[in-house]
């Protein structure tokens, strides 16, 4: 596997017997992964999904892909939560966060409806002037506000500049298969539309047609990204701890936070996993964060933040435990040049590659960080392609299932999501919410 976890800086953390301890309570948390009998057994589909994926709409997203490639200079991809953040990590992994500044035979990609600013819907307007485009809007329920107001907006732009029967071949929906009023709405308006199954919750997503579809038009090969999941979830069968890196990492970690250690941090060296480390923090976040319990997923990319909340990190409150995300061949090299003046006094570093001077930074931060009391999962992964990837996706998928499970709680719901929806919606003067927008204003005059 390109896979490989270290877990020797948190071995003086943690002890053999509370390894053999978890080691029953894994065996039975992949028993209710496997029979389907843990809660929210609904919604495991992306199991076997990298096996067992619809291949007719998988090609039907390629070539759906190829013609938004040919047609457009922008795809505006409208979508909040899990319905967003798996493409958007996948396409500044493996391409880049500067994506679409950087020379390239394919759209650019703009991310829209994933949050409720006017400033960044005019911004993006304002790019778009112009430019020929494409929108793909993803919503599951197809009611989510913020990509609903979005799709208004980009629906009526589009049929402005290209009349309903050319936004009729620009726009392309991803939403349930039979249920919600998007669904409805586009088979009357004859858009072309993809499935989010009803087995996958929107954080599981990112290889369903609701990542897929991006991820394809920015050029990336998904048949790669799909053959690097299927390969890990043969990997990753034994619920034998010492034989599965995934199960272990999830144990590890449900260790360190019965031992109060609250807040995991995702480390990595490099800027193109930041939206990654987003996609991370979403699929851990909104699986575990229930029942008032839950590990903080928080994520830095050093040595940005080794400016910033380095000292946290190495000296404030110790309720920290690090996942450093170590892209051991980032297929990116920089040789460090001379100055004959040596202003600097970084002389010693010329001719050095740039490449080499992280891994050192890296070396050391870990082992500053270990003696400050901070246990450090280390998680390398060899190299920067769609089958890695791929592989790293479910292994984070997988892990945190098992996670779930070790807490006792179960990782496919989000019950709460919907307060603030309700809240929101009620003070907007929502039609049913009459009652709870009374008690609301009344809270917020006092
Ligand atoms: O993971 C989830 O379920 C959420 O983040 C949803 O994906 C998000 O709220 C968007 O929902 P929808 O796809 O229904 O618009």
């Amino acid at each position: 596997m390109a896979i490989k976890l270290n877990d020797k800086y948190v071995s003086s953390f943690i002890t053999t017997h509370e390894m053999d301890h978890i080691q029953q309570q894994v065996v039975l948390a992949d028993k209710m992964l496997r029979t389907k009998t843990g809660p929210g057994s609904d919604f495991l589909g992306w199991v076997r999904l990298p096996s067992r994926y619809d291949k007719e709409e998988f090609a039907r997203i390629k070539t759906c892909a190829a013609s938004i490639q040919k047609k457009c200079d922008i795809l505006v991809v409208i979508g909040i939560g899990g319905s967003y953040l798996g493409a958007r990590a996948v396409i500044e992994f493996l391409k880049s966060p500067m994506y679409n500044n950087l020379p390239k035979d394919t759209p650019d990609i703009y991310f829209a409806g994933n949050c409720i600013s006017a400033t960044a819907l005019n911004e993006l307007l304002t790019i778009c002037e112009g430019k020929d485009i494409c929108v793909n809007v993803i919503s599951k329920s197809g009611t989510t506000t913020e990509p609903a107001v979005a799709f208004r907006v980009f629906r009526a732009l589009m049929e402005q500049k290209y009349g309903k029967e050319g936004a009729r071949e620009r726009i392309f929906v991803t939403t349930d298969k039979a249920k919600g009023t998007l669904k409805q709405f586009s088979t009357d308006a004859g858009y072309e539309t993809f499935v989010v199954p009803d087995d996958i919750g929107g954080r599981f997503s990112v290889l369903t047609a609701v990542g897929l579809l991006p991820i394809a038009v920015a050029g990336i090969d998904i048949d790669e990204l799909m053959k690097g999941a299927e390969s890990a979830s043969k990997e990753y069968k034994s619920a034998d701890l010492s034989r599965n890196d995934c199960y272990r990492y999830a144990a590890i970690r449900n260790i360190l936070y019965r031992k109060g250690k609250t807040v995991e941090v995702m480390a990595s060296y490099e800027p193109f996993t930041a939206m990654f480390s987003e996609w991370w923090k979403q699929l851990f976040g909104e699986s575990e964060g229930k029942d008032q319990k839950g590990i903080l997923p928080s994520s830095v990319v050093f040595s940005t933040d080794l400016h910033s909340l380095g000292q946290y990190i190495q000296d404030g409150s110790r309720m920290l435990f690090e996942t450093v995300l170590n892209i051991e061949n980032s297929g990116s090299s920089f040789e460090i040049p001379n100055d004959p003046d040596n202003i600097d006094g970084l002389n010693f570093l010329s001719g050095m590659d740039l490449d080499l001077v992280k891994k050192t930074a890296m070396q050391g931060t870990i082992l500053a960080h270990v003696d400050g009391g901070v246990p450090n999962i280390l998680i390398n992964v060899s190299e920067k392609n769609e089958f890695v990837l791929g592989e790293l996706l479910y292994f984070f998928e997988l892990a945190c299932a098992i996670s779930g499970y070790l807490l006792s709680v179960n990782p496919f719901d989000q019950p709460g999501v919907e307060s603030y929806k309700k809240n929101m919606f009620a003070l907007l003067g929502k039609p049913g919410y009459e009652d709870l927008r009374s008690a609301l204003e009344e809270r917020l005059k006092n």
